[in-house]
């Protein structure tokens, strides 16, 4: 097992091959930002780069053994600070991951006012959030494991929360082919913190199509409503008998076209989950099977929620790093999560961090075959 960092030169750093030469590696600096590769014993390679301490590239076996990158991305870190529609392919997305209506909170007597980058409300963070930061990252390995492990302090105010946030992600692969993420943070202040990954999966291979194919399982019996703008009612409502059931495997488009108020507010699934918890702690949250290659991934978490997004947003307009176009729901989101908008909903399980006390959260996406 190894992680190998590649740091590249010149304007465009190129995130993919371009960064070797000759088979070797070729080690410049850029503004500080590089490529970190981990591999396992059994080939799986994640790539992950500094900028938004993201994901660029997860290359997994199909069920004959052939690997695909199974992750939406880019080749160049350009195309992650400027692309349009803002995917966030990939990367850490925080201070709070997902929405806050009309960008206002009230903690401990205090408004604070934060950006309205989605319509009227805030989204993953506002206009710089933790995706379009430089982390700190460096290599770290154990019994079993090869990682990364990747800093940032946000600062008191920035992008409008209170307190200094002093943050760490780690990722790591292990022979079990499992990307697991630790998170951490602690404030000298009350502020909301919900950090996740923003991957886009496709188990068929980045590109190639959509998912609308895909099985998806969701362990949870409710979710969460929302109105016009994506936010939550507040109402944890069954899925049972709505086109929100996953409860048993179901292709993701089986029932996407339906006539649905909930599907026509997301633009198709953008919602949360509420995951069935047992008595708490590390449960399976997601699985989602690909039939044609056989892939198969699962997702588990310490986490309340789990947004499924399905690419609503995406168009073909933006393309990826194998030059392909990334088409209308080519890639589908599992983001562990708590619930959106929980700072203005007293019922939704609180997402606020004191000082002294530590943030700590863990998700594991585990990837095989069948
Ligand atoms: C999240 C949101 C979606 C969308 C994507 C990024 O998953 O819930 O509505 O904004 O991020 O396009």
């Amino acid at each position: 097992m190894r992680t190998i960092m590649v740091v590249c030169a010149g304007l465009s750093i190129l995130l993919m091959s371009g960064c070797f030469t000759g088979g070797g590696v070729n080690v410049t600096d850029f503004d500080g930002i590089a490529l970190y590769e981990l591999k396992n014993d059994n080939g799986v390679v994640v790539k992950i780069t500094n900028y938004g301490a993201t994901v660029t590239s997860i290359l997994a076996p199909d069920r004959k053994g052939n690997f695909a990158d199974i992750a939406l991305g880019y080749d160049r870190v350009e195309d992650y600070m400027n692309a349009v529609d803002k995917p966030y392919f990939g990367s850490i997305v925080g201070r709070y991951g997902n929405r806050i209506a009309k960008g206002k909170f009230t903690l401990n007597g205090e408004t604070y006012t934060l950006a309205t980058n989605n319509g009227s409300n805030h989204l993953h963070g506002g206009v710089i959030g933790f995706d379009k930061v430089v982390w700190s990252g460096s290599p770290i390995s154990g019994d079993g494991f090869t990682g990364l492990e990747l800093t940032y302090m946000a600062k008191d105010r920035e992008e409008g929360y209170p307190g200094n946030l002093s943050m760490k992600v780690t990722y790591k692969l292990n022979n079990d082919n499992e990307l697991v993420i630790d998170y951490y943070a602690t404030t000298d202040k009350a502020t909301p913190v919900n950090l996740t990954n923003h991957t886009y999966f496709n188990l068929a291979g980045e590109g190639n199509g959509t998912i609308l194919g895909h099985k998806l399982m969701v362990n949870a019996d409710r979710f969460t409503p929302v109105d016009e703008t994506l936010i939550p009612t507040g109402e944890l409502k069954p899925v049972k008998g709505t086109p929100f059931d996953f409860t048993s495997p179901k292709a993701i488009g089986h029932d996407i076209k339906q006539k649905n108020q909930q599907l026509k507010f997301g633009g198709g699934y953008d919602h949360n989950f509420v995951l069935n918890k047992g008595n708490g702690g590390m449960t399976l949250a997601a699985t989602v099977y690909e039939p044609i290659s056989g892939r198969f991934m699962e997702v588990l978490t310490e986490e309340p929620g789990i947004q499924f997004y399905c690419g609503n947003f995406l168009d073909g307009r933006l393309t990826g790093k194998a030059g392909k176009p990334y088409v209308h729901r080519g890639g589908f989101c599992l983001e562990t999560q708590h619930y959106p908008d929980s700072p203005n909903q007293p019922n939704f399980p609180s997402c606020i961090l004191k000082p002294g006390q530590v943030y700590k959260t863990k998700t594991i996406y585990r990837f095989s075959t069948k």
